[in-house]
This record gives C-alpha cells, sequence and structure tokens, in this order.
C-alpha cells in the first residue's frame, strides 16, 4: 500500500473512531450543568444555570419508583427518569426507568436511539431479546429471573415480556444518555401522522394493502412516559 492510500485508511479510522466517539452523550466539562429552564437558547443538551444556583433538588425527584404503576393495552409501562424529570441529569449521559408488565404483559418492540441500556428483574420473571444490525439480524434472547441483569445495546431492536398468566413483573433499567429516546416500531410505523403510504407498507412488509390499512386503522398506544 502507497503512502497515500495508507493515510487515506488512516483518516478514515481516525473519522469513525472520532464518530464512535461521539455516538453517545457527550461528556461534562465541568462537575454539573444543571438545566436552566428559562433560558430562550438551543444547544446540545440544555444551557446551564449558574452553579452557584444549584441546589440538592435539582438532583432530586420524589419519583415513588417503588410503587406499582398501571399499565396499558400491550400490558406495561415504562416510568422513565431523564433530562426532563431531574434538571442535574443535564450532560451527565445517563438515565433509570421503572417498568411494569401485566400478566402476560409486554413492552413491545423498541429502540433507544442514544442509550446502551442494562436492566435488572426486581419482582417475577423476564423473557427478553434483542435484534442484531443488518446484514445478519440475528436474534439473542434469555429467559430472566429476579435479580437476573441483561443488557440491550444502543440502537438495537429490543422487547420484554412477562411469561407469566397470573403474576405481574418489575424492572429497572439504567440508560446510558439524560434522554435515550425511544422508538416503538409498530407505533413508528404503522400509527405516524400523516401515516407512511399503504404503497409503501406494503411493499416492505410483503402483504397486500388492506393488511397495511387494517394495522394503521389500530389505536397505537404509547407505553413510554
Ligand atoms: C403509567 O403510570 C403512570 C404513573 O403511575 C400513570 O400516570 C399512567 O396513567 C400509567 N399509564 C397507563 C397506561 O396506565
Amino acid at each position: 500500500m502507497g503512502f497515500s492510500s495508507s493515510f487515506l485508511v488512516l483518516v478514515a479510522l481516525l473519522a469513525l473512531a472520532s464518530w464512535q466517539a461521539m455516538a453517545s452523550d457527550p461528556s461534562p466539562l465541568q462537575d454539573f450543568c444543571v438545566v436552566d429552564k428559562n433560558s430562550p437558547v438551543f444547544v446540545n443538551g440544555f444551557v446551564c444555570k449558574n452553579p452557584m444556583d444549584v441546589k440538592a433538588d435539582d438532583f432530586f425527584k420524589a419519583a415513588e419508583l417503588d410503587k406499582p404503576r398501571m399499565t396499558n393495552k400491550v400490558g406495561s409501562n415504562v416510568t422513565l427518569i431523564n433530562v426532563m424529570q431531574i434538571a442535574g441529569l443535564n450532560t451527565l449521559g445517563i438515565s433509570l426507568a421503572r417498568i411494569d408488565y401485566a400478566p402476560l404483559g409486554q413492552n413491545p418492540p423498541h429502540t433507544h436511539p442514544r442509550a446502551t441500556e442494562i436492566l435488572t428483574v426486581l419482582e417475577g420473571t423476564l423473557y427478553v431479546g434483542f435484534v442484531t444490525s443488518n446484514p445478519d439480524n440475528k436474534f439473542l434472547s434469555k429467559v430472566l429471573n429476579k435479580g437476573d441483569v441483561f443488557v440491550f445495546p444502543v440502537g438495537l431492536i429490543h422487547f420484554q415480556i412477562n411469561p407469566n398468566p397470573y403474576k405481574p413483573a418489575v424492572a429497572i433499567a439504567a440508560l446510558s444518555s439524560q434522554n435515550p429516546g425511544a422508538i416503538t416500531i409498530a407505533n413508528a410505523v404503522f400509527g405516524s401522522k400523516p401515516p407512511i403510504s399503504d404503497d409503501v407498507l406494503a411493499k416492505a412488509f410483503q402483504v397486500e394493502k388492506n393488511t397495511i390499512e387494517w394495522l394503521q386503522a389500530q389505536f397505537w398506544e404509547n407505553n413510554h412516559y
């Protein structure tokens, strides 16, 4: 390989490495940057308020994560504590969720565009899985019992179901972003506003258009708050 082509390869590798370093929340450049809710400025994340005005309550929320939640049509409820709930999380690259599952309930296939997730089961049993990106689309799944821990890598489609028909389940998850985001696959594809053309979806899903129209007519309730 000549000098110029090895130089190009090096530049490409460096570009890839720096892109990967930017694929999660940027590191803080100070102890904290508590959100200034009154700032009219739009930045990546939120503007910091004066550190002199920062109080313990900026890092606190009486979230009652010990309390069971009502569940929705798919049988789950995700209670997310992100930067919208705790202003002190700004720039810190972390958030927390409690997930409640009704008997046979599920947290349907979804992705977090900005976070890896690590989850532990507090009560009951969960069947969990994720699918790797193209071209392999390998499905990795596992049954988790109370106390077990599982990881869902950033961006990958994943789900959890409670296979028990009699008992609810509860999990706690930590996510590597102050604002992980959630894309529920069925809701985003069949419940977008306005709808994606049924020509597009019929071809993509290899079904008749009336199957797509039936899916689009369903009520796509969100379970992430
Ligand atoms: C999820 O839990 C929250 C907090 O308890 C509640 O306000 C919300 O209504 C619940 N969602 C459903 C669909 O029950």
